[in-house]
């Protein structure tokens, strides 16, 4: 049975979509793959609560316990290293998880490093994705899942949605429009990788 782990700062409604079409669309049965874990560096997460309450195990890696970026990503690659089974590594999945890897971790999980993104990639890399989208004068926004490489919000693309920008919009009320298509395109990116990577052993 493959493991996926998903890392999160906040709220977690991309990992309570991810997790519930897990169970929905039967992973373990269909894909030999379970969500085994949520990882948050911010104790006070909320969506640590939520992973608790729907019976997910939940690990807790507080970056401001650490010095160094690489003293924090070695930590937690030793907690997400615990979910690695012989045959199957862990598919690790960053779902509104708000920390800048180094090239080392990235590496590790060269592959199997998946990320969503509030725009549509390669436009809008980094912060405040809606806030410059409506500055731009975009007519459309959107949401990208990809594989993570080095660079921050780069690598291949494996799903996008896109959504209008309305002529009053605020930040927030794109955001709203953008992140309800989070919930479908990321479970659907990850039930795809899957697919394509199924395990040996289920
Ligand atoms: C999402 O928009 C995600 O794309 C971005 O941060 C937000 C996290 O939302 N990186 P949630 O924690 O999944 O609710």
């Amino acid at each position: 049975m493959r493991n996926i782990v998903i890392l999160i700062s906040g709220t977690g409604s991309n990992m309570q979509a991810i997790a519930a079409a897990a169970e929905r669309d039967q992973w373990p049965e269909r894909f030999g793959a379970r969500v085994a874990a949520v990882i948050s560096n911010r104790p006070e997460a909320k969506g640590l609560a939520w992973a608790r309450e729907h019976g997910l195990e939940t690990q807790v890696v507080d970056h401001r316990a650490y010095a160094t970026r690489e003293a924090f990503d070695e930590a937690l690659a030793r907690v997400i290293d615990g979910y690695e089974q012989p045959q199957e590594p862990a598919l690790v999945v960053l779902a509104g998880f708000m920390r800048i890897l180094t090239p080392g971790f990235v590496e590790r999980y060269a592959g199997r490093l998946l990320n969503i993104h509030p725009s549509l990639l390669p436009a809008f890399p980094g912060l405040h994705t809606h806030q410059r989208a409506i500055a731009a004068g975009c007519r459309v926004a959107g949401a990208t899942v990809h594989e993570v490489t080095a660079e921050l919000d780069h690598g291949p693309i494996l799903e996008q949605a896109a959504v209008p920008v309305l002529p009053c919009d605020t930040p927030e009320q794109l955001a709203a429009r953008v992140l309800s298509q989070e919930h479908r395109i990321y479970p659907q990116a990850i039930a795809q990788w899957l697919r394509r990577h199924r395990a040996v052993a289920a």
